[in-house]
């Protein structure tokens, strides 16, 4: 199967002040696949995802050089960063459900977007429950607290909040790390199920989960991409002995 590029990032440095962040990325991320970013702590994976959706917009004193498109197009150049938010959903590590009914935090994207009719938007919020895999430990209780609910079952509807306004990419900053056993594997198996609507990028710090769902996977260091390349092979076959002494664990 040859990939078909969803992202292309070419010569990219971010700088938080003078503080360089990212140095240099060269990436071709492709769609229909889940993208994996692993790397120790502060290496800049947070910080690469976030340039996907100009969520770095947002910070003060931060400067990007480079560029990156999506479908083409330069995200930074030639697109609102609103617009672009609506396509590109993210996914935190500490699930951060609103404080409102399950309900209204999965209707939230789409009554921003205007829609109001109760038959419409009950039907996008049992849709993205479904998609999420949470709709049978909910569909009773969808006017109660969003808050109400296990730390699993919160992500997973922060997951479908999400998903209801029908995002092409979804970027996930590892998203199960504060769950136990049971709920990640209930994530995994989910981002496994919805690679072939959406384009995956998973940032994790567990290597059995990059290498479980990943087809490519991508090790940072120090704010550089190390090695990129089919998951299978940077576990199996890592080319840069920096990767395969991060993948055996000698440090990280
Ligand atoms: N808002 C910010 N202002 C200044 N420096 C920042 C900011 N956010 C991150 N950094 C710095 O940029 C570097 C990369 O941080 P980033 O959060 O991207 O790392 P990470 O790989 O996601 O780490 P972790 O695995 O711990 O989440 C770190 O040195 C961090 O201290
Ligand atoms: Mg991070």
């Amino acid at each position: 199967m040859s990939d078909i590029t969803k992202f292309s990032v070419s010569d990219l440095n971010l700088f938080y002040g003078s503080f360089q962040a990212l140095k240099n990325i060269n990436m071709e991320i492709p769609k229909g696949q889940i993208t994996a970013f692993i790397g120790p702590s502060g290496c800049g994976k947070s910080t690469f995802l976030k340039t996907i959706n100009r969520m770095n917009d947002l910070i003060e004193g931060v400067k990007i050089t480079g560029e990156i498109t999506m479908d083409g197009v330069d995200i930074y150049k030639d697109m609102d960063a609103i617009k672009l938010r609506t396509r590109v959903g993210m996914v935190f590590q500490q699930p951060n459900p609103f404080p409102m009914s399950i309900y209204d935090n999965v209707a939230y994207g789409p009554r921003i977007h205007g829609i109001r009719k109760k038959n419409a938007l009950d039907e996008i919020v049992e849709k993205s429950l479904k998609q999420a895999a949470i709709w049978d430990e909910v569909k009773d209780k969808l006017k109660k607290s969003a808050l109400a609910v296990s730390g699993g079952q919160q992500q997973r509807i922060c997951i479908a909040r999400t998903l209801a306004i029908e995002p092409e990419v979804i970027l996930m900053d590892e998203p199960t790390s504060a769950l136990d056993p049971i709920s990640t594997l209930k994530i995994e198996d989910l981002a496994t199920e919805l690679k072939q609507f959406y384009t995956i990028i998973i940032v994790t710090h567990n290597m059995q989960q990059a290498g479980r769902i990943s087809d490519k996977t991508a090790f940072f260091l120090t704010g550089e991409v190390i090695e990129y390349g089919e998951t299978e092979q940077i576990f199996n076959k890592p080319r840069n002995k920096k990767t395969e002494d991060y993948i055996t664990g000698r440090f990280g």
